[in-house]
């Protein structure tokens, strides 16, 4: 019998962002005792805002700012300053006001973006695998989830979510994608199921009525991966968890009993 998802519920996405930042500080904390360093791939989108914004505002302590590396769960083919990069938004909210509490510029790992996205993806799984071995173990690997199931830049039906399977394995992947939600067709650079599997913690973070339908589905329904990518996401020997307000979890029900946790 496979254990119930460990589903996190808050009220709001400013209580799922204070929660996060409690359990991201004690596993950095923890993971820089260990071994000198925490890793750490962000995710895209708008729900880490708020994450990020809490994490500058808790200061010098939230985390151990200078034994920290940042990476990217997955980029948009825009250069870094482009109103639609990943890296972008983390820069403004978290890397930016997080250097007067250490973080420097040596620390952040951002996928380039701007350049031919086979050659991006192979650029930062070469560094990736050089830091954090094949597979790369991630400390921490925060996503998000899109109301169409789709998380990184893996998207329903596109070819990334292949790589599962294929040999050899490829942790990072251009993966060209065509949703409503990127407006058409478009590139995404991404990291595999099987890469962000390897970490060592895997935090969703999902916020907001209109995931309420995919997560029920993700969590509660049948076994779709195709079209409900995040069930990709099943860490092993890692560990996983939802972060979940209660729009986004409005649709649970009975089907994903609370989590074990508080
Ligand atoms: C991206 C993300 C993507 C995101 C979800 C949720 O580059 O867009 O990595 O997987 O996490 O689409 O996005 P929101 O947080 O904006 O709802």
């Amino acid at each position: 019998m496979a254990r119930p998802p460990d589903v996190r519920r808050f009220a709001d996405l400013d209580a799922l962002s204070q929660a996060a930042a409690d359990e991201l500080a004690a596993i950095a904390h923890a993971a820089v005792a260990e071994r000198g360093i925490c890793t750490i791939a962000l995710s895209g989108g708008s729900t880490p805002r708020r994450l990020f914004q809490v994490l500058i505002q808790r200061g010098a302590g939230a985390l151990p700012w200078r034994d920290i590396d940042l990476w990217w769960g997955d980029e948009r083919t825009v250069p870094p300053d482009h109103a639609d990069s990943n890296y972008r938004m983390a820069r403004e909210a978290l890397i930016e006001p997080a250097a007067a509490f250490g973080l420097g510029a040596s620390q952040v790992h951002r996928i380039a973006g701007e350049i031919d996205p086979a050659a991006a993806a192979a650029a930062c799984e070469r560094a990736l695998v050089a830091a954090l071995g094949a597979p790369p173990v991630f400390d921490v690997v925060l996503l998000g989830m899109g109301p169409d199931g789709h998380t990184a830049s893996l998207f329903p039906g596109s070819p990334a979510l292949g790589q599962a399977e294929e040999q050899p394995a490829r942790w990072v992947v251009a993966n060209p994608v065509t949703s409503p939600l990127v407006h058409g067709a478009t590139t995404r650079i991404t990291l595999t199921a099987p890469a962000i599997n390897a970490g060592r913690h895997v935090r969703f973070l999902v916020a907001g009525a209109d995931k309420a339908a995919a997560l029920a589905h993700v969590l509660g329904g049948p076994r779709e991966p195709t079209r409900y990518p995040a069930q990709l996401i099943a860490p092993s020997p890692g560990d996983l968890a939802w972060y979940v307000d209660a729009a986004a979890a409005a649709s649970l029900g009975a089907t994903v009993p609370p989590g074990d946790r508080p």
